[in-house]
């Protein structure tokens, strides 16, 4: 049972569901798997790894299904390249999240590809509404990896109203089956986008015992925080923070973070190490609050059916149990199950 929206017509996909742009975890191969289940495959551009970018955007290139390119705005900035090598691949769209898009802009619309901005604030939807984005993510702080403070239920509506119909608003953060896709439709999104519902899949390009720990980690247990950045000697611009799995090394060093950064050196060895043996308990898993709805590791294209049907289901229960006058006039109309 299809659910048109907004943000289909504008991509041209069947479904409102795109994976989010995750580091080095969202490869060609998922994405592939994304856009052929009739989502939205987002490849991560990371952190500026030119050979891993030129790699997986050659895999992409010929790809005829609709894919987009995401990368982390104030790395791409040192590294502005970068987006040349993206647009070669001739993404549908690329994504620009965390920074000021405005130097990109214009080459991402000469190529002739549409502009996904992720944001996390009303000032920053106002920035990318000015550039010319095509398309907003609203992101909460329930999502896995970067974000800031402000609940999805609160940020979606907000943008949703900011963006008064200019541009599709896509909902992120705590999103992983379809009763949240299609809460996000009633807050008025028109499709959402979810990362750690698609770390845990088939295709994701995650350790298995990464993906193993999402599924058996409960509500609760994840943490939005410096710590494993600063083990990195990541320094992210303010508002941002990461959110992720709780472990050992989290455990130790939250509320000591001052001592940690003062010992950087040797931690980021540690912390190096650690990562490169798949020690978790030391490295971290980025995920999202969403991490307890999840259970299983499907292929991704199970994960867009389910979804899809769930949410219709709930959209069709919603429309036969409420009184009349709050069903099918205004917003419900922007949104088409069945
Ligand atoms: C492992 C992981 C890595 C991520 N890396 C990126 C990234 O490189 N660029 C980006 O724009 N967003 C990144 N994000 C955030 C997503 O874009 C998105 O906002 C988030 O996954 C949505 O919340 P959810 O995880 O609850 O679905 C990442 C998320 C996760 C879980």
């Amino acid at each position: 049972m299809p659910i048109s929206t907004e943000l289909t017509a504008r991509l041209g996909i069947q479904h409102p569901v795109l994976l989010a742009p995750m580091d080095t975890i969202a490869g060609s191969r998922l994405v592939r798997a994304v856009s052929e289940a009739g989502g939205f495959g987002i490849l991560g551009g990371g952190y500026g790894d030119r050979d891993r970018l030129a790699a997986e955007t050659a895999k992409l290139k010929g790809f005829a299904r609709p894919f987009g390119i995401g990368f982390i705005t104030w790395s791409l900035a040192k590294r502005p390249e970068l987006l040349d090598l993206a647009l070669e691949a001739r993404p549908h769209a690329v994504m620009l999240s965390f920074g000021d898009p405005a130097p990109f802009a214009p080459s991402i619309k000469a190529a002739g590809a549409l502009l996904i901005c992720q944001v996390q604030s009303e000032d920053m939807a106002r920035q990318a509404l000015d550039c010319g984005a095509d398309i907003l993510i609203a992101q909460g702080t329930e999502a896995g990896g970067h974000g800031a403070s402000r609940t999805t239920i609160d940020i979606v509506p907000a943008v949703v109203d900011l963006a008064a119909g200019r541009v599709p608003v896509v909902a992120a953060g705590g999103i992983a089956d379809g009763r949240g896709l299609a809460a996000m439709l009633m807050l008025g999104a028109s499709g959402v986008l979810m990362g750690t519902r698609f770390y845990a899949s088939v295709e994701a390009d995650g350790a298995d015992e990464a993906k193993r720990r999402i599924c058996a980690a409960r509500s609760g247990e994840t943490v939005r925080g410096v710590v494993f950045d600063w083990s990195r000697k990541l320094m992210w611009p303010s508002p941002f923070t990461a959110r992720s799995l709780s472990n050992d090394h989290l455990r130790r060093w939250t509320g000591r973070e001052i001592e940690l950064m003062q010992r950087a050196d040797q931690i980021a060895a540690e912390y190096a190490e650690a990562k490169a043996a798949g020690n978790f308990d030391v490295a971290a898993v980025f995920a999202g609050e969403s991490a307890g709805l999840i259970h299983d590791i499907p292929p991704a294209a199970e994960i867009v059916g389910r979804i899809i049907a769930e949410a219709a289901q709930s959209l069709q229960g919603r429309r036969n149990s409420l009184p009349s006058p709050l069903v099918g006039e205004g917003g419900a109309d922007k949104v088409r199950a069945g």
